[in-house]
């Protein structure tokens, strides 16, 4: 029998401890042995709970406990799960995540101990919630080099864009509808301000590319600047705002890794991805473009994931050898004013024959309602440091900039 213990008792946590009791026969089929959760560990109390007995408040009755194989982490942050994940690896004890900001920021150490100790670190709900991505990667695609990852990695802001963008809801009045539904984070700026999806880029980056990918080093913007204006533009251009992380094989075999909003064609797969679903485009070398679509936040999904886990870690008596990643000095990554994207500009008072002579060739947006000294248009792909260099001269005299959106192609 296989005993496992599970850290906090919140959306995720309890969504864990339902799953497995739900489907304990038939994951036990699976994992070749009984599952029992001996402990729950949180400092409220639950009285009314069917698993009363198996709260407890202190970690080192868990830490100290021999029959504990696998350790479930769904506390989040840092403090105090990164202690506790770090000394049940050295324990010898196996652990499960879904704590994205700790694999982001820890994960070559914790995978590091975990394989000196021979247990497993596995985090699947890290990244797209009930989605599969992490293991796909690391095992079904290993075949492929991997050119490019591009991911609408939050479902917070996705519902956000949605509800902006088909139900003309302010930014404010959809936000507080995600937090009420327990999509968004406890702080909202972690999804709103895109350190969520970095962190989920970052982790997917150094699983693909072999090298840890630290989220302070990405350049991230979120959606607050997002205008209903931005919006009408992008349906002229055809497609989609969605926030998006991608990386993507440089080459000088550097990648490229940023966090935006960007306009996305209607014809790409990862337009049509709408309210807390999340996608993920991987673009390998053999298979081409693979998209992974599901429900990336909530309750049961996350824990599905989460559960998933614990059963291939009680079933494993080594370390697995492919979900890997070492540390790194993060010279692999490309200088953020070297990376190149087209742009949505949106501009007042400048006049098209000056836009012209600092972009050169332009596409011109149109919107109804638009006051006449407003002017919208895509830019040729240019770096990003061009580009701030040609936003610099346009807006020297009178012009002044409303907004600027990247925009991708998948
Ligand atoms: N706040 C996150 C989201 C939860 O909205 O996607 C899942 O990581």
């Amino acid at each position: 029998m296989a005993k496992i213990a599970v850290l906090g008792y919140g959306v995720v946590g309890s969504g864990t401890v339902e799953v497995l009791y739900k489907n304990k026969a038939n994951l036990e089929k699976k994992a070749g042995q009984e599952l029992e959760i001996k402990y729950i560990l949180d400092l409220r109390d639950f009285p009314d709970s069917p698993y009363k007995d198996k709260f407890i408040k202190d970690f080192d009755t868990i830490l100290n406990d021999p029959e504990v194989s696998v350790v479930v982490e769904v506390i989040g942050g840092i403090d105090p799960s990164y202690n506790y994940v770090k000394s049940s690896l050295l324990a010898g004890k196996s652990v499960v995540t879904s704590n994205k900001e700790l694999v982001a920021r820890k994960g070559a150490e914790l995978l590091a101990i975990a394989r000196e100790k021979g247990v497993n670190f596995f985090f699947e709900a890290s990244v797209g919630g009930g989605i599969p991505i992490i293991r796909p990667l690391h095992q079904c695609l290993s075949a492929n080099t991997i050119d490019e990852i591009a991911g609408i990695l939050n479902g917070t802001t996705n519902f956000i864009l949605t509800k902006m963008i088909r139900d003309n809801m302010s930014f404010d009045t959809a936000l507080k509808i995600a937090q009420e539904l327990g999509y968004a984070e406890r702080n909202p700026s972690a999804d709103v301000d895109g350190l969520d999806t970095c962190r989920k880029i970052c982790i997917l980056t150094s699983l693909a590319f072999g090298k840890h990918v630290y989220p302070d080093n990405i350049h991230t913007e979120g959606i607050t600047k997002i205008t209903p204006e931005d919006v009408a533009y992008c349906e002229n251009f055809g497609g989609s705002i969605k926030l998006i992380g991608w990386a993507a094989k440089q080459e000088d075999d550097k990648v490229a890794i940023m966090v935006c909003p960007a306009f996305i064609h209607e014809d790409s797969q990862l337009a049509g991805v709408n309210d807390v679903f999340n996608a993920i485009l991987v673009r390998g070398d053999s298979t081409g473009d693979v998209v992974f679509y599901g429900k990336g936040a909530g309750k049961l999904p996350t824990a599905s994931a989460v559960v998933a886990d614990i059963v291939i870690a009680v079933k494993m008596d080594k370390s697995s050898k492919s979900l890997y990643w070492e540390d790194s000095d993060q010279d692999f990554i490309e200088d953020t004013e070297n990376i190149t994207v087209a742009n949505y500009l949106r501009v007042l008072d400048s006049d098209k024959k000056k836009i012209e002579s600092i972009f050169g060739e332009v596409t011109y947006l149109t919107r109804k309602g638009a006051p006449e000294n407003e002017l919208a248009f895509i830019t040729e792909p240019m770096s990003e440091k061009q580009c701030a260099l040609n936003i610099k001269t346009l807006c020297d005299g009178s012009a002044s900039l409303l907004g600027r959106i990247r925009v991708l192609e998948y």
